[in-house]
């Protein structure tokens, strides 16, 4: 089944608990965090998942868009209170990722690595069997309602065939401009968990939104 993850970035800030609850129905709840290095933008930090985490009832789906993650990790594990089901970094934000997802590993919780839409797939051909989720950015990371690349497709599908040839339990996540239009095109190539923002938290009715996305994706 396909897992939708609502992105808190596109949330009103000013009452969050209010947007969370108009989620629930959702799988995980996406959250964004940016340093203003490896993006060009700053989101938030560990006191707003703190907050976001006391109120949600879904499992945090945390992508860290910061160089270096690692040093951040113990204080984003910690803000999210158990609630954390998997702690993503990006491939070109870490020296070292393969210590890198061994942190993540050590806290009990998946383990995702993202790739910007100009990564080669291949490059996590070697540390595969370490990854729960590969998220693939389908916009340049940064920012909330941008234009769906579809040049990134391919990549999806190669994703795809590089964890079946190496039998990997490795889920597929895509992350920006994730839409009703987007979603089968995405779902076809190989996803199981769709990131959007925009889509729900800026529709009339977010709960419907999730739902219309679901129906969306049933497309084999
Ligand atoms: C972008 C973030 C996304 C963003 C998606 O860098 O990683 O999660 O919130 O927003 P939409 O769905 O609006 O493209
Ligand atoms: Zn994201």
């Amino acid at each position: 089944m396909i897992k939708i993850a609502p992105s808190l970035l596109a949330a009103d800030f000013a009452c969050l608990k209010e947007e969370l609850a108009k989620v629930k129905d959702a799988d995980y709840l996406h959250v964004d965090v940016m340093d203003g290095h490896f993006v060009p933008n700053i989101s938030f930090g560990p006191p707003v998942i703190a907050a976001a985490a006391a109120v949600s009832t879904l499992p945090l789906d945390v992508h860290l868009m910061v160089n270096e993650p690692e040093r951040l990790i113990p204080d984003i594990f910690a803000a999210g209170q158990g609630k954390i089901d998997c702690i993503t970094v990006h491939w070109e934000a870490c020296r070292h990722i393969h210590r890198t997802l061994q942190v993540i590993r050590n806290l009990k919780v998946r383990v995702g690595v993202s790739l910007n839409p100009a990564t080669p797939v291949l490059n996590l051909k070697y540390i595969l069997p370490l990854i729960d989720r590969m998220l693939i950015m389908t916009v340049n990371p940064g920012f909330g309602g941008q234009a769906f690349l579809s040049e990134v497709v391919p990549k999806i599908e190669d994703a795809a065939r590089l964890i079946s040839s190496l039998k990997a339990g490795c889920e597929i996540e895509v992350d920006g401009g994730i839409d009703r239009q987007t979603a089968p095109v995405v779902v076809n190539a190989g996803a199981k968990i769709l990131v959007a923002g925009t889509a729900i938290f800026r529709a009339p009715d977010p709960a419907r939104a999730i739902k219309d996305l679901r129906r969306a994706s049933e497309v084999k």
